[in-house]
């Protein structure tokens, strides 16, 4: 809710003591119904407002975050077990929703936004957005696996889903590996490694639509630039 002249101001439209003397000379209409009184209390989501015969849309100012998430918190926004979600790690007034969602245990980028288009956009496998994973296996994965990563694997009923591989270690004791999708089906990544009898000890995304932590510890978060929401907006459109 906000005050008719604020909505007005906010909206770009003239400075506040011009959209009052619009309000009191009677040219602006709420609902349908003429109103002269600038404090009137409005919901900026839903009222119609008119002015000089035009219906003003209320630019929202989007916020844009990237958040390097630790274990331990859940991408949901309510959550009726009480675990510590990833908007508890930032403090601001905005109401962000994560883009997408990434498991309890997996860390890395992930992005929050209060812009529902680009959100579900980012979302939808029709852009084929980038998502790097690096994953820890518990053993060596061979040739012949990465192959079929690549050719794709099914992990449920009509789920065939595709990644593309490049061996980051593969000591003795260690075997990570690097894996790009292009979708985000539920635990996704996970069960493309186990349906192939890998077991995954770690999933760290690394990459999601190009934006990287490039220097953000876990828990820490910074708003993305204008040029990094411009280079988004341009992979959707
Ligand atoms: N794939 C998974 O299995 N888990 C995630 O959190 C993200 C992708």
């Amino acid at each position: 809710m906000m005050r008719l002249n604020k909505f007005l101001t906010k909206a770009g439209m003239f400075a506040r003591r011009k959209c009052d003397q619009y309000i009191f000379s009677g040219f602006v209409y709420v609902n349908g119904k003429r109103i002269t009184n600038p404090g009137l209390k409005i919901d900026e989501n839903k009222d119609e407002v008119v002015l000089f015969n035009k219906k003003i849309v209320f630019k929202k100012k989007y916020k844009y975050i990237i958040l390097n998430k630790p274990k331990d918190c859940v991408t949901t926004l309510d959550d009726e077990r009480g675990r510590k979600k990833v908007v508890d790690y930032i403090d601001i007034k905005e109401r962000l929703f994560p883009v997408g969602r990434l498991d309890i245990d997996t860390t890395g980028v992930l992005l929050l936004t209060n812009d529902g288009e680009v959100s579900y956009r980012l979302s939808h496998p029709k852009y084929e957005i980038n998502k790097v994973y690096n994953v820890s296996l518990d053993k060596k994965i061979s040739r012949g696996d990465i192959e079929k990563l690549k050719k794709g694997v099914e992990i449920g009923k009509d789920e065939v889903v595709y990644g593309s591989v490049k061996i980051i270690e593969n000591s003795s004791k260690k075997y990570v590996v690097s894996i790009t999708v292009h979708t985000g089906r539920k635990r996704q990544v996970k069960r493309m490694f186990n349906v192939l009898g890998y077991s995954v000890l770690e999933l760290d995304r690394v990459e999601f639509a190009g934006m990287v932590k490039d220097g953000l510890k876990p828990g820490e978060w910074r708003n993305l630039t204008k040029e990094e929401v411009d280079s988004l907006k341009n992979m959707i459109n």
